[in-house]
């Protein structure tokens, strides 16, 4: 029997114990997952009882501990230094550390088919944000517009940008072809809101309301659900542990689908 689990804050709500273990029984793996909920003070000691069990094969790490996590670790892969944060760790004599938050992200926008040359702007600059610029970066997209409320230096190989102003994003929002939500919040009032088109697609990565605060103002557009991007983040975490790409069948999003329409 394999163990595995997710760690960090409030994991009593993840949906990663229901997603892999829906895999596990799928492909008859002798494998448990469950979940583990820290705050600063136990973070340490927990994590360290618990990679010292021989049974743990790998573990998931979320809010806030993605960074904290790699003093834990022996290798870390060049795109999760990027970022500088860790969510995914496989437990084989030594601890080695990957992000798949950025790939999850990617692959959740794939079927709109968004070309490199598409305006894209990024509402807020947090640690979820940061994988997400930092995949698309990577991808080749070249015109990438972040906003955050506070002023926050963006790296992205040798270049150095700077997160925007709010107060500047009018002339931009209405020839935007995709808005990606990262704050927990709904960042654009009212008037903003009519002058995105109804052709951008429109992006949050809060699963839970699926219609969140921000996708709600958006009747007409196309819509990438945050829930897409979970589930894409788990997939190459999955292939890391086990070699091979699990698929997402209807019985997984029904399980999914009940646990977030609650
Ligand atoms: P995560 O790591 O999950 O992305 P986070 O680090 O708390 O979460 O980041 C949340 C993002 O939402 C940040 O960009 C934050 O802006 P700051 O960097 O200025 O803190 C943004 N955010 C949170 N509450 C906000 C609010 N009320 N208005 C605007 N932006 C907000």
């Amino acid at each position: 029997m394999k163990y595995f689990f997710v760690i960090g804050d409030r994991t009593s709500q993840s949906l990663s114990p229901l997603i892999f273990n829906h895999w596990f029984k799928v492909y008859k793996i002798r494998a448990k997952y469950s979940y583990v909920e820290v705050n600063k003070n136990n973070f340490e000691k927990t994590l360290l009882d618990k990679i010292k069990n021989k049974k743990i094969s790998g573990f998931n790490i979320t809010i806030p501990f993605k960074k904290n996590i790699f003093k834990y670790l022996d290798v870390v892969n060049n795109h999760a230094k990027n970022i500088d944060a860790v969510n995914c760790v496989k437990v084989i004599k030594t601890n080695k550390g990957i992000n798949t938050d950025w790939i999850g992200y990617l692959n959740s926008i794939k079927e709109f088919k968004i070309n490199k040359s598409k305006n894209i702007i990024v509402l807020g600059y947090g640690g979820a944000s940061k994988a997400i610029v930092y995949g698309l970066f990577f991808k080749g997209y070249k015109n990438v517009l972040v906003f955050n409320r506070t002023k926050k230096q963006i790296n992205f190989k040798e270049k150095k940008m700077f997160t925007k102003q709010y107060r500047i994003i009018n002339k931009h929002l209405s020839t935007a072809d995709l808005i990606i939500n990262t704050t927990p919040i709904n960042p654009l009032d009212k008037k903003q809101i009519k002058t995105v088109s109804k052709n951008t697609v429109v992006s949050d990565i809060v699963y839970k309301p699926k219609n969140t605060a921000f996708l709600r103002n958006f009747k007409n557009n196309k819509k990438i659900y945050g829930i897409s991007m979970l589930i894409e983040q788990a997939i190459p975490c999955f292939y890391y542990w086990f070699g091979f790409k699990p698929s997402v069948d209807e019985i997984l999003i029904k399980k999914i689908n009940k646990k977030i329409n609650k």
